[in-house]
């Protein structure tokens, strides 16, 4: 490099899994003034990259361009927040292997969990946050999102390395309303697991909306469900009570009354569910700890039969 030669700043955020949430975080990212990029798989190269067509909260439609790199061709990256589904993310993250700098720190908002140990043990070196949103978006077309609902973002280390990057908390808040740093993340992302075991499996088998959930039909399958994952939870050393479980479920299954959960709209669309990170998740766990679940196992046998079967 010649001396004295200037080199364009790398964008504040690179982007590793441009979908429904990636979409409207890259959008809300872009428009708060924090340059992001969005690395896409090499397989977009020959697809038609128009603007991205956004539609807030309050309805207004904007057209914004975001600008796209690919990984083989070594783009500056100077904060990655990988926004891929949890199964995805260890293929997105392999093309980065020995290419990315060891001080940029690697952001995981997917859902479920046991993905960041993994990336820790790819990425030693490098800062691992993980994150746990309850922002709402979908993805309507070729690069058209919708953001649906204004949540909370938390974020917390995952290994030492991460301590240092609470301020990434601040630089999201900017671009969300919100954002905040917990170094107790593993506490929050249980919870959420807990959340999901009961929301998402019932939701996709039985074909309802969350709100179906808040009624009597399944209050007993809820109750047991929580049970278990409370024990679970218990025996991984985060304190809780099914009791508190249920009344978390019974209140983001009020909240969210008219969505279809992601499983719901995953195995609608014939696209491989998250159950092995959220259900998979709490079974590896809880068969760790010698605790029997059979009410979330039932659920993930039932939704893994209903993939193959759609497969
Ligand atoms: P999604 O719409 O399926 O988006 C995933 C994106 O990842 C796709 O655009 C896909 O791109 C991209 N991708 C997959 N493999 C890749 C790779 N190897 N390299 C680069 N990009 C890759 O999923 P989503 O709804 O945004 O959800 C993402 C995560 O956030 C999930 O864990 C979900 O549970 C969680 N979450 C979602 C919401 C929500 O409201 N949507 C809310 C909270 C949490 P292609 O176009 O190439 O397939
Ligand atoms: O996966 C989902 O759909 C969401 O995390 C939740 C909270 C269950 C609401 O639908």
């Amino acid at each position: 490099m010649p001396s004295g030669s200037q080199l364009p700043p790398p964008p504040s955020w690179s982007l590793l899994g441009c979908g429904a949430l990636g979409g409207v975080f890259a959008t809300l990212l872009t428009q708060s003034g924090q340059p992001t990029q969005l690395l896409l798989r090499e397989r977009h190269r020959a697809t038609l990259h128009p603007v991205v067509d956004f539609t807030g909260l309050d309805g207004q439609h904007t057209l914004i361009a975001i600008p796209r790199a690919f990984v083989a061709d070594r783009p500056a990256i100077r904060r990655l927040l990988v926004m891929t589904k949890a199964d995805q993310v260890i293929p997105a993250l392999l093309p980065l292997l020995g290419k990315l700098d060891k001080q940029v720190p690697i952001v995981l908002l997917h859902n479920g969990m046991g993905v960041a140990e993994r990336v820790v043990e790819l990425f030693p070196d490098n800062p691992v946050i993980a994150g746990v949103t309850s922002h709402g978006a979908l993805q309507q077309g070729h690069f058209v999102f919708r953001h649906t609902g204004r949540g909370e973002t938390w974020l917390g280390p995952v290994n030492e390395a991460g301590r240092q990057f609470a301020p990434l908390a601040d630089r999201l808040a900017q671009a969300l309303g919100q954002a905040s740093w917990d170094e107790q993340i593993l506490t929050r992302q249980w919870h959420k697991l807990a959340i999901n075991c009961a929301i998402n499996p019932l939701t996709a088998l039985y074909r309802i909306k969350n709100g179906e959930l808040t009624g009597p039909r399944f209050a007993d399958t809820l109750q047991q469900i929580c049970i278990e994952v409370a024990d679970v939870m218990n025996a991984e050393g985060i304190t809780t009570t099914a009791e508190e479980l249920a009344r978390r479920v019974q209140s983001v299954a009020g909240l969210t009354a008219d969505n279809y959960s992601s499983m719901h709209q995953d195995l609608e669309q014939g696209k491989e569910t998250e159950i092995e990170a959220i259900t998979g998740f709490l079974l590896a766990r809880a068969q760790a700890h010698g605790i029997m679940v059979p009410v979330n196992q039932g659920l993930y046998q039932a939704i893994k039969d209903r993939s193959q079967d759609q497969g």
